[in-house]
């Protein structure tokens, strides 16, 4: 399985994707807003045909409230037959890596519903995101969603070997 940045022609299998494994959705053009504004933030995974099995779709906040420069991500997903390969978490890391060195972010955010265990593991066990807060009634259905957050302060978390040095950097800062 490949991972490669998104290409406008890619936009059409991304939105397939979306729509085959997530009830938020979005206009084409959308997808063409993050890819032509970002375009080293949002990957593709494809199988040995070419065709896209997941997709990361993701941005810079533009108007950061905090004022801090930060990265954002809209949507994830890997098709139900190619996921437990590692795709998402290696898209995630690809994406992240881009926000801090094309963009210079700080931080990196996204929501996730409270009820989506796979992607809570993925984001709070794998890719060390901290839960920020909840959001009331976020999702069109009435659920809850973890605002979630991830400092990029430190090197991608990619190996237990980086993780052991963020948690001995954290464990610094705190004493
Ligand atoms: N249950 C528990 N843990 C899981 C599960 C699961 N169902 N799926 C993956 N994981 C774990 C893996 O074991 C792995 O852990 P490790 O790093 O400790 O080994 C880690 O999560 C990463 O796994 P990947 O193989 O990279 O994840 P995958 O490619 O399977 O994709 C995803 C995960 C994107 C959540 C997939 O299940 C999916 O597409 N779900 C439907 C769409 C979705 O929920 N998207 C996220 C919405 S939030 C948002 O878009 C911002």
């Amino acid at each position: 399985m490949d991972i490669r940045p998104a290409r406008v022609e890619d936009l059409v299998g991304m939105q397939h994707c979306n729509l085959n494994n997530l009830p938020e959705n979005y206009q084409l053009k959308y997808y063409l807003y993050h890819a032509i504004s970002w375009p080293m933030l949002s990957y593709v995974a494809t199988n040995p045909k070419g065709r896209i099995v997941g997709y990361v779709l993701a941005k810079m906040e533009e108007e950061p409230k905090d004022g801090i420069p930060h990265g954002h991500v809209t949507s994830l997903s890997v098709m139900r037959s190619y996921r437990q390969l590692g795709l998402a978490k290696r898209m995630m890391v690809q994406s992240q890596r881009a926000m801090v060195e094309v963009y210079g972010a700080k931080y990196m955010s996204l929501h996730v519903r409270k009820s989506n265990r796979a992607a809570l593991h993925l984001y709070r066990d794998s890719l060390t995101f901290d839960v920020q807060g909840i959001e009331s009634k976020y999702y069109a259905d009435g659920e809850d969603a973890y605002a979630m957050h991830k400092d990029l302060g430190l090197p991608p978390v990619e190996n237990d070997q980086n993780i052991e040095l963020s948690n001995k950097l954290q464990c610094l800062a705190v004493h």
